[in-house]
């Protein structure tokens, strides 16, 4: 009895002849519903995306536009660098000069990335209280930071910045000096043996023009050094390092020959 029994018309159940296709949001919900199918399907994705960011840089030339001129900092401006870092100059200012017109040409030529090259860490900042620094290198004269350094508001009466006075009466005892630059040796800046042999000597000879600076500026480049007592007091003070470091700040490379490159 059973068997004659006819198989109803597919119309009647209401399902089409043919099984049905799942539809894409379907085949995706099966993904959505599975942590661990989602979460392999997840790191596949990121993994595509990273490569396709990632493969091309293997392929450039180099992703830094070579520029001449730029050397490693010196011993003194390196340790007045560090004084910028642990007095927390960047809070307020950034040293990245946007290619934007406005600040071209309020602060010069935009920053290239090799002029932060030797910068570890890079002191792009993020906030601008005060001006950006990238090329304040010049702009001023000693005696002009000096007295800002010590009472900002004594030659810009509407200023905010904090009196760093203090920094005159410290003197720095350079006998860690080599130790640092090994330490950015170490990170990637290409100092010789015989800058960290004479590291001492080269800080020394930068602030005071009494000693024999010869070899310094053998080392670092006869045209982009500065020699001289930036305070203009006895002894090597944190303000002659400070001071030799704000005043090298976008020095090094000459713009008046870069052209840059047309592929960037
Ligand atoms: C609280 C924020 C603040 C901090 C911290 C600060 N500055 Fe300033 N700085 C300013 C402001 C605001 C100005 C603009 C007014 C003036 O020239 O004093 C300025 C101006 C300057 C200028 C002159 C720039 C120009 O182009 O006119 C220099 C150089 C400078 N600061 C160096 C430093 C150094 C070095 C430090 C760390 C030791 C420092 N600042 C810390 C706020 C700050």
């Amino acid at each position: 009895m059973a068997t004659d029994k006819q198989p109803m018309p597919a119309s009647a159940t209401g399902v089409g002849s043919r099984p049905r296709r799942m539809s894409f949001l379907d085949r995706h919900k099966i993904l959505e519903k599975n942590a661990t199918l989602l979460l392999i399907f997840s790191f596949l994705v990121v993994t595509i995306g990273g490569l396709v960011q990632i493969v091309p840089l293997f392929y450039l030339e180099n992703t830094i536009e070579k520029v001449e001129g730029m050397r490693p900092y010196t011993p003194l401006e390196l340790a007045g660098r560090d004084i910028y870092v642990r007095e927390g100059c960047y809070v307020c200012h950034s040293q990245m000069i946007r290619p934007m017109r406005d600040e071209v040409e309020r602060y010069g030529h935009y920053s290239l990335a090799a002029e932060s090259m030797y910068d570890h860490p890079f002191q792009w900042g993020s906030k601008r209280t005060g001006p950006d620094l990238a090329r304040v290198g010049g702009r001023y004269s000693d005696e002009w930071h000096i007295d800002h350094l010590r009472d900002p508001q004594s030659v810009v009466p509407e200023s905010v910045m904090p009196k760093y006075g203090f920094l005159e009466h410290r003197i720095i005892e350079p006998e860690h000096v080599g130790e640092l630059l090994s330490t950015h040796r170490m990170v990637g800046v290409p100092y010789t043996d015989e800058m960290i042999e004479n590291a001492v000597a080269d800080f020394r000879a930068q602030a005071d023009p009494d000693r024999d600076y010869d070899g310094l500026l053998e080392r670092y480049g006869e045209d982009s050094v500065q020699v001289r007592n930036f305070d203009r007091q006895p002894g090597i003070s944190e303000a002659d390092a400070l001071i030799a470091y704000l005043q090298m700040l976008g020095t090094l490379v000459d713009f008046s020959t870069f052209t840059p490159d047309a592929s960037r």
